[in-house]
């Protein structure tokens, strides 16, 4: 997304725990041209936090975006969860977002406005087993979106999400392809686009939503993620797996009914 904003014009500021990878990133980031401020911040930490919007202010002038995406997941089994394994889930994604969200929208209040992005996921609205605490807080950031795009519309604030659905990246491939179970082909398998999805479709998206040429959006998700949660979704869908034949002798069935 930062690579993508950064080709389209705009100035970054990066943040994360570890310095070495945020100055390496910035290092690459640089090649579209754009100025990049990276920040060693944890965004569980409100002074630190506190902190980034200040170097970004005195830096780069102001802030127009705010793309919150820091996370942290893990898979288990809910009933072998800490209270400690809980609470740090809840404290990176939902506290996380909250003091970015709060620290700058307070600058972008005193310029014109601004956008902010959240990055949640599709569970927000289902729920999912086995990440209890990722589901709980990424539905509390949901609520978080929809509840600001009304409140903050007045100071030229507007606020949406995008939900994506699997977008190979090694942090997450990590965590969910345990290798040897096939789950890559499974999980492709499950969606109704059979791949999936690319960095830059994600990237494209994301600058779509933080331009002006979505200034009418507000309160929005957008899911993108090949149509992999309505399948699994909608009642039916599982008659895919019916084969071609049995699908004939229904008709045949049906015909014949009809004859009586
Ligand atoms: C159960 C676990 C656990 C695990 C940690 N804990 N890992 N419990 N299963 N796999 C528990 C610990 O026992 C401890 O509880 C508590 O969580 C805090 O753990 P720490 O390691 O001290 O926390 P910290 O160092 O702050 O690390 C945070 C983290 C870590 C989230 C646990 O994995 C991390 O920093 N991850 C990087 C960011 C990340 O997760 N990105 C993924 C984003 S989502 P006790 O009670 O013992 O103190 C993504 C999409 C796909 O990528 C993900 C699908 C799952």
């Amino acid at each position: 997304m930062s690579q993508r904003f950064g080709e389209l014009g705009a100035n970054l500021v990066i943040a994360g725990r570890r310095g070495d990878v945020l100055e390496e990133t910035a290092i690459e980031l640089r090649a579209t041209g754009a100025k990049v401020l990276p920040v060693q911040c944890d965004v569980r930490n409100t002074t630190e936090v506190q902190e980034m919007v200040d170097r970004t202010v005195a830096e780069l002038g102001g802030v127009n975006v705010l793309v919150n995406n820091a996370a942290g997941n893990f898979i288990s089994p809910t009933e072998n969860l800490t209270e400690g394994g809980f609470k740090v889930i809840v404290d990176i994604v939902l506290h996380g977002t909250f003091n970015c969200t709060m620290a700058v929208a307070k600058q972008m209040m005193k310029n014109s406005g601004g956008t902010i992005l959240n990055i949640i996921t599709t569970y927000a609205w289902t729920g999912s087993g086995y990440v209890v605490p990722s589901a709980c807080a990424k539905a509390g950031v949901l609520a978080m979106t929809r509840s600001l795009a009304v409140e903050w519309a007045k100071y030229g604030i507007r606020t949406n999400a995008i939900a994506p659905g699997p977008f190979p990246t090694e942090g997450a491939w990590k965590r969910l392809v345990i290798p040897g179970l096939g789950i890559e082909r499974k999980m492709k398998k499950r969606n109704p686009l059979g791949r999936f999805g690319d960095q830059i479709e994600l990237a494209n998206l994301a600058s779509y939503l933080v331009s002006d040429g979505a200034g009418y959006i507000n309160g929005e998700v957008v899911t993108i993620d090949g149509g992999e949660w309505l399948k699994g979704a909608g009642q039916f869908n599982q008659l895919e797996k019916i084969p071609g034949a049995a699908w004939k002798v229904m008709a045949a069935m049906r015909k014949r009914g009809k004859k009586k």
